[in-house]
């Protein structure tokens, strides 16, 4: 007869957010064994995207103590009940959205946000619990992870197996950053070929919608950025124009038409967080025909749209996660950077240990930084 050993709790390290604004503090949690349809994770690489610093600073919704992180990957410890797709030593990448494949939005094939295994914003697992304490207080997780911790659980929906073949960091890109703006230019709006495309802001999530659009044959990739070390970054995704638009007396949507005949781009993708661009972007597309597809989400949430130059036939589309289905669409695109057809090399700038993530918040206004990985 096979004994079943239960896993116990484990006691590691973890960055902590004790309270909105203040910087982390790594300090010993508790991290609960995985309950029916959980995974519980020994974390090796996770990284930080621009939405990290939002959480850290009580966005979208103020729970603390709370652990950021929603970019990593890291090895299965342990399995709870009922897990059928994974098994103790799996490489996975905790994912923030799931894909049963029944619900409405799944059925469509035009949405990805699936309403069995949604973008949580409670803090909690989908039981409505959290598998993390400290001293018997409950700590929140970040969406359904918390990559920032040694063990996180996870549900098993939301844990996606992958190649082992691929680089560890570049997998842990492909959680959230790059793969959003790769599919907001693959999946959410499919670029045509000879589109021309203006992508404004050039982290990861900028790059990645370069890359897109370079694969799809864009025949112009304008990519505007306030930071001049983003031009070789773009280069490299496939930046065919760069535009700093800091000290120019135009606005940014003036720059972009005063490049393309006074037509606009195809395509305008808002990847800064900053609310007035959404309104440049609309009016750096061209009337009738532009789509603009916003991806940014910055401090402030709120600002008003100029309804004219929407009227005039342009098309806005948000998007999460780039619309990317993680059993659908992302496999694709893990294999085209296992066969290098993607190289995520350019991205990784900067390295540190858990204890020493506060000095990752400080790399990230360094000029040459675009991904700071935290190495377990
Ligand atoms: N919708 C989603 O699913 C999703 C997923 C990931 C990230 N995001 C959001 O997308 C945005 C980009 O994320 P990231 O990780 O690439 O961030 P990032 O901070 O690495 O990159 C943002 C870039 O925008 C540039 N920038 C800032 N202000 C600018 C301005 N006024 N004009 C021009 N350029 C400017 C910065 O120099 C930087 O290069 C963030 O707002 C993030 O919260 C959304
Ligand atoms: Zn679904
Ligand atoms: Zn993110």
């Amino acid at each position: 007869m096979t004994k079943t050993i239960t896993p116990a709790v484990i006691t590691c390290k973890a960055a902590v957010i004790w309270k909105s604004g203040e910087p982390a503090k790594v300090e010993e949690i508790q991290v609960e064994p995985p309950k029916t349809g959980e995974v519980r994770v020994q974390m090796l690489y996770a990284s930080l995207c621009h939405t990290d610093v939002l959480c850290c600073n009580g966005l979208p919704v103020p729970l603390f103590p709370r652990i950021p992180g929603h970019e990593g990957v890291g090895v299965v410890e342990s399995v709870g009940e009922n897990v059928t797709n994974l098994k103790e030593g799996d490489i996975v990448m905790p994912l923030y959205l799931g894909e049963c494949g029944e619900c409405l939005n799944c059925k469509s094939g035009k949405s990805n946000l699936c309403h069995k295994y949604p973008l949580g914003f409670s803090g909690l697992l989908l039981d409505g619990t959290s598998r993390m304490s400290i001293k018997g207080q409950t700590v929140y997780h970040h969406f359904s992870c918390s990559t920032w911790s040694e063990y996180i659980v996870i549900e098993a929906a939301y844990a996606f197996k992958v190649d082992p073949k691929i680089s560890l960091p570049h997998a842990s890109f492909l959680c959230c950053g790059f793969t959003t703006g790769f599919g907001a230019a693959w999946r959410e709006v499919v670029i045509e070929k000879g589109s021309t495309v203006a992508v404004l802001g050039l982290g990861a999530v900028g790059l990645g919608v370069e890359e897109a659009a370079r694969i799809q044959g864009a025949s112009r990739i304008i990519g505007l950025d306030i930071n001049d070390k983003k031009r070789e970054k773009g280069e490299a995704f496939g930046l065919t124009e760069f535009i700093n638009p800091s000290g120019s007396d135009k606005s940014v949507s003036q720059l972009i038409n005063g490049v393309t005949g006074g037509l606009g781009v195809d395509y305008c993708y808002e990847c800064t967080g900053v609310p007035a661009l959404l309104n440049e972007a609309i009016e750096s597309s061209k009337v009738g025909l532009g789509t603009v597809v916003l991806i940014g989400a910055g401090f402030e949430t709120s600002g008003t749209i100029n309804f004219i130059p929407l009227l005039c036939g342009r098309t806005v589309k948000g998007s999460i996660y780039g619309g990317v289905g993680p059993n659908s669409d992302l496999p694709a695109i893990i294999a085209k950077c296992v066969n290098k057809e993607i190289n995520l090399d350019e991205l990784l700038t900067h390295e540190v240990a858990l204890s020493d993530i506060n000095k990752g918040f400080e790399y990230l206004h360094d000029p040459d930084c675009v991904k700071v990985v935290i190495k377990f």
